[in-house]
């Protein structure tokens, strides 16, 4: 009977055995080598790791805060250090002392953080997450359109670029707009961008006459007044809550008009117990834990789908934000002039919110 001999293992493949330390170090240069193609650092997590212990626990050892927006999805708002609309989270980079500053939120809201910190390192989930208002000015045609009214001032909704911001007197959020506008002089010619939809409000409570941008956001625009009428009919005792985004029909039938600050403000203090509400659905997060014996109706779009998602805001997920909290990438960088440049009108919004009380 022949006897087999094995060859010593090693010799037989005639390689290494694998290094997992080697391939990790590979998938991630791999993965940085992407991100500005991806958006993002794309690694498999292990599903067993606890994501919320871990994002915990790199909160600490790096001293970074978490600031999110209303509208991310419910797990990222349940990790994060502050929840806020673009004005709280703008007050909140201006007086962290975080190290690092995470920013789960669109492009142009940690672009802001990081104007007003430029020593700081600011990162965001995913570098893709843009902004279908900031989209609709690009600067090179607001610079045009600026150079044919030398007259006017410049007022943008923090919804826009740096690039626009540096073009721009003052910034307002849909929480100060008003105040900011009334600020100047009531002969004062204002230029308002890009969203048309907060131009054409503001104009309306402020009894101004501000030449609009002609931009707008594509959640804020879609909603359906048909189907909104319907749900009242449906719910007759529920009150129509909207975002000054929305379209002028959508605002004429609202109880109540706000950011999404104020509209959360609003289900907390006011009596009734249902409530439609016309803006992103993330809000209805915060406001189902702050109220829940109420019941909130997200006001339908005009498309087959039952609710109105931001596509830019929804493509952070609590895996990459821990991954850009591991890695510090992607990160946000920008030039100092065109920061410096963007920092003055940003300022200057602070400025008048404070002495406002906002
Ligand atoms: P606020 O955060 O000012 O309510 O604006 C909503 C929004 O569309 C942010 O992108
Ligand atoms: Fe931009 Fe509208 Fe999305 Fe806000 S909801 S980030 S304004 S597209």
């Amino acid at each position: 009977q022949k006897k087999i001999v094995l060859p010593d293992c090693d010799e037989f493949w005639n390689i290494a055995p694998p290094n997992a330390e080697s391939m990790k170090t590979d998938t991630l240069s791999a993965a940085k080598a992407n991100v500005e193609k991806k958006g993002f650092l794309d690694i498999d997590l292990d599903p067993t790791l606890d994501l919320f212990a871990a994002i915990e626990k790199l909160k600490k050892e790096k001293n970074a805060v978490l600031l999110a927006h209303y509208y991310q999805e419910p797990d990222i708002q349940d990790v994060a250090d502050y929840i806020g609309d673009s004005l709280g989270l703008a007050q909140q980079a201006e007086k962290t002392r975080a190290d690092m500053i995470v920013f789960a939120g669109v492009h142009f809201m940690a672009e802001t953080a990081k104007i007003l910190n430029p020593a700081k390192k600011v990162v965001i989930p995913d570098l893709k997450a843009g902004c279908s208002l900031s989209d609709s000015c690009p600067p090179h045609l607001f610079k045009k359109f600026k150079e044919q009214h030398p007259d006017h001032v410049v007022v943008s909704y923090i919804n826009c670029s740096a690039g626009i911001k540096a073009l721009s007197d003052v910034i307002v959020t849909s929480s100060n707009a008003k105040v900011i506008v009334e600020s100047f002089p009531r002969d004062q010619k204002i230029i308002f961008a890009p969203d048309k939809n907060l131009g054409a409000y503001i104009n309306k409570v402020t009894g101004r006459n501000m030449l609009l941008w002609n931009g707008a956001c594509m959640v804020h625009e879609i909603f359906s007044l048909e189907k909104i009428t319907r749900l009242k009919v449906r719910h007759p005792n529920a009150k129509l809550i909207a975002h000054p985004e929305c379209e002028e029909p959508v605002l004429k039938i609202a109880d109540y008009i706000g950011s999404t600050t104020g509209l959360l403000k609003y289900t907390q203090t006011d009596s009734a117990r249902e409530y439609i509400v016309a803006t992103e659905t993330g809000i209805l997060h915060q406001m189902m834990k702050t109220s829940p014996e109420k019941t909130f109706i997200p006001a339908p779009p005009n498309n087959s789908c039952a609710c109105n998602d931001c596509p830019h805001m929804k493509l952070n997920t609590l895996e990459k934000l821990y991954l850009c909290m591991e890695y510090e990438t992607p990160e946000i960088t920008m030039e100092e002039e065109l920061r410096l440049a963007a920092l003055k009108p940003i300022e200057r919004m602070l400025e008048i919110s404070k002495k406002a009380g906002l």
